[in-house]
């Protein structure tokens, strides 16, 4: 099958101009002024798109998503088919999700179950390897993870009574990974201030959802933050900082930054477009309102934005993990330690930062662009299959009609979740067209990809 889409102006690799793309099967085999008659081109084409009107983006990379999480306080409410197809309908065609393997677990075991798991997700997808202890097989087992595909680790530093490292274990991830030549992701919370100052609370009988920011102060992950880049630069190895929300985990990263060291900043779109007022508002708003980190005030989300427009936040990514209302809601009055932590927002990601972003004048379209394809395929060794338009690469492709007025609203989202965060916010802009390797998957408000349609990108990631 031979596509032409026609007209558009193309957003890739930070640049911004009108063309034409040929699509022929999964490839983009050529970009340009290519014809003004379709039919003049040297091989018959079997559709034009026209995107008169429209930018067109390489497919969203989103790098920060837990589908089908089995968490201690129940499971996320979408999977790898409600979450994929949400993230299709919002322009995203790539996703990286997470093996989280048992303390005691073997990795590789816990890959093949995640890869089986995953195989029926929509868009592409890769994974990250969260390494939960750190033990005698855990170098060999990193070493066999690395052969089946796995790029990039996650640690956490907070949850300390589960999935979380002590200094001396994140170090040896660290080093392994410089070793592995693999890319070290941290979500960077102090765990023993976190339980410190959650079992203070509950003692003085602050137990409602609407305390839970209150046992994660911003001074908490600038702390961790600037420890965890401390560890990263004595082990040389290069550190993702996930999710940062906060002005003094900026802070860190920047002064990271200024020795040499490889440090990038992710942030989410709930921490530059909500704020911690919500906590304030009512039981339901607050519980669903925990996740970790936790909103911030106005000040953080202003030093965030800026933090894009700078560089220095380098990638956009969801942390898209949702719950329902009931399960957010059954120990919200009673113990928030005890309530599911995430929120959704796989399918808002473009939407929402073009909205607030772009339109808002508060950062260019090929940082957007960047942002939220090009700069996330690069650092998980994706590109330039994923995150670009040029010859050669996968037809992953975005025609968005920037002029779309729509309304954020639970009714209407593909995402499983009965609540949204942004219900009622006023977006502009939305994809008219979503191509996945060369298929349309997306169009004009129908998905049409079938489960389990995705490729698993593990194996072809460089080497
Ligand atoms: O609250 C959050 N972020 N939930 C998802 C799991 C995690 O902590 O990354
Ligand atoms: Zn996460």
């Amino acid at each position: 099958m031979r596509i032409l889409v026609r007209n558009g102006t193309i957003v890739s690799d930070g640049r911004s101009f009108a063309g034409d793309i040929l699509v022929a099967g999964e490839k983009i085999v050529a970009v340009g002024h290519l014809v003004a008659d379709a039919a003049a081109l040297p091989g018959s084409v079997d559709r034009v798109v026209d995107a008169s009107g429209c930018e067109v983006f390489p497919g969203g990379v989103d790098p920060h998503v837990h589908l089908d999480l089995d968490t201690p306080a129940g499971i996320s409410s979408d999977d790898f088919v409600s979450g994929t197809r949400a993230a299709l309908s919002g322009g995203t065609t790539t996703i990286l999700d997470f093996v989280t393997p048992g303390r005691n677990e073997s990795l590789t075991a816990a890959l093949a179950d995640r890869k089986e798991a995953a195989r029926k997700s929509l868009c592409d997808y890769g994974l990250h390897m969260s390494v939960t202890a750190w033990n005698d097989r855990s170098f060999s087992e990193l070493a066999a993870c690395r052969q089946e595909g796995i790029r990039s680790l996650k640690t956490y530093l907070a949850y300390k009574e589960t999935i979380g490292l002590e200094d001396r274990e994140f170090l040896a991830v660290l080093e392994a990974a410089r070793q592995l030549r693999l890319l070290t992701m941290v979500h960077a919370e102090a765990g023993d201030m976190v339980s410190f100052l959650q079992k203070k609370l509950l003692a003085e009988g602050k137990v409602s959802a609407a305390n839970h920011p209150l046992s994660r102060p911003p001074e908490v992950e600038g702390d961790a933050t600037a420890r965890a880049l401390l560890m990263a630069r004595l082990t040389g190895a290069p550190l993702y900082v996930v999710h940062v929300s906060t002005r003094q985990g900026l802070d860190a990263v920047a002064s990271a930054r200024t020795t040499g060291q490889t440090a990038i900043a992710e942030t989410c779109p709930q921490y530059l477009l909500l704020n911690e007022g919500l906590y304030q508002r009512d039981g339901k708003t607050a519980a669903a309102a925990v996740m970790s980190p936790p909103l911030r005030g106005l000040d953080h989300q202003a030093a965030l934005w800026e933090g894009l427009a700078s560089g220095l936040v380098q990638t956009v990514g969801t942390d898209h993990c949702p719950f329902n209302l009931p399960e957010k809601m059954r120990f919200a009055a009673s113990d928030f330690t005890r309530v599911p932590n995430g929120t959704g927002g796989i399918e808002y990601r473009l939407p929402l930062l073009y909205t607030f972003g772009v339109r808002a004048g508060k950062i260019p379209l090929a940082r957007f662009v960047d942002l939220v394809s090009t700069r996330p395929a690069k650092l998980f060794g994706l590109y330039p299959r994923k995150g670009t338009i040029r010859a050669g690469s996968d037809a992953d492709l975005v025609i968005w009609d920037p002029e779309k007025k729509w309304t954020v609203s639970a009714a209407g989202q593909m995402q499983r979740c009965d609540h949204t965060l942004y219900e009622g916010l006023e977006l502009c802009g939305a994809p008219r067209l979503v191509m996945r390797r060369g298929e349309t998957v997306y169009a004009d408000g129908n998905l049409v990809a079938e489960e389990g349609s995705g490729s698993w990108l593990g194996a072809e990631a460089t080497p």
